[in-house]
């Protein structure tokens, strides 16, 4: 079954414990929380502290997707704050593979993230140590950006690719995901699927949400 992640990026932050609320009463299926350090992207977000309030409203799956530099410095601040995902970039600077283990051994899952000019065939020698890859169909940094559909063919390659290795791997699509793009990016072998902009542009997040499940379900 495809699973829904909202990004809260771009929710009014004085109205996110509401939110929150909304999006668990909608049934959503995890949460995906973009951090940001103004240098590996260049946008600045939020860190740990809030993180650590998004956990004491909610418990559901955190899924923390970390946009900074060296982000093996920050793995266990963050596991501490409460994520249960924690994801972090190929092009970012650390161990990839050591990294990867750190996130485990913390008792996480891990994911491997690429950004849109790096390669399918990058991830290949990591996918044993990860739970979820995450493939950006936009560049990191903003929401509501439009979906690259070059990303659709990375997704399939490395479905492929844990398909031929007998990985029952989640593969996440992060940037642009609306309507039209949701069934295309689960086509292409997608099982998780960010939403941002799609949900908190919307009238009803309830609405939406149960649009976006019967578009993809198809
Ligand atoms: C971009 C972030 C995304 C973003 C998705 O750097 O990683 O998670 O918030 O937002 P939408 O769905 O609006 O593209
Ligand atoms: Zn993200």
């Amino acid at each position: 079954m495809v699973k829904f992640s909202p990004s809260i990026l771009t929710a009014d932050f004085v109205k996110l414990g509401a939110a929150i609320t909304e999006l668990d009463n909608a049934g959503t299926d995890m949460l995906h929380l973009d951090v940001m350090d103004g240098i590996f992207v260049p946008n600045i977000s939020f860190g740990m502290p809030v993180v650590q309030s998004i956990r004491k409203a909610t418990n559901t799956i955190l899924d923390v997707h970390l946009m900074i530099d060296r982000p093996h410095r920050y793995i266990e601040h963050f596991a501490k704050a409460g994520a249960d995902i924690i994801g972090f970039h190929i092009e970012a600077g650390s161990d990839v593979a050591e990294t990867l283990k750190a996130i485990r051994e913390l008792g996480k899952k891990s994911c491997l993230t690429i950004k849109p000019a790096t390669p399918a065939e990058s991830v290949f020698p990591y996918m044993e140590l990860c739970d979820m890859i995450l493939v950006m169909s936009v560049e990191p940094g903003f929401g509501g950006q439009s979906f690259m559909p070059e990303s659709l063919a990375k997704i399939t390659a490395i479905r492929n690719k844990a398909n031929e290795m007998g990985l029952d791997i989640d593969i996440e699509v992060d940037g642009g995901i609306n309507m039209d793009t949701a069934p295309l990016a689960v086509k292409a072998g997608a099982n998780v699927l960010v939403t941002g902009n799609v949900l908190f542009s919307a009238d009803n997040m309830t609405k939406r949400l149960a649009e976006l499940r019967e578009v993809v379900a198809k």
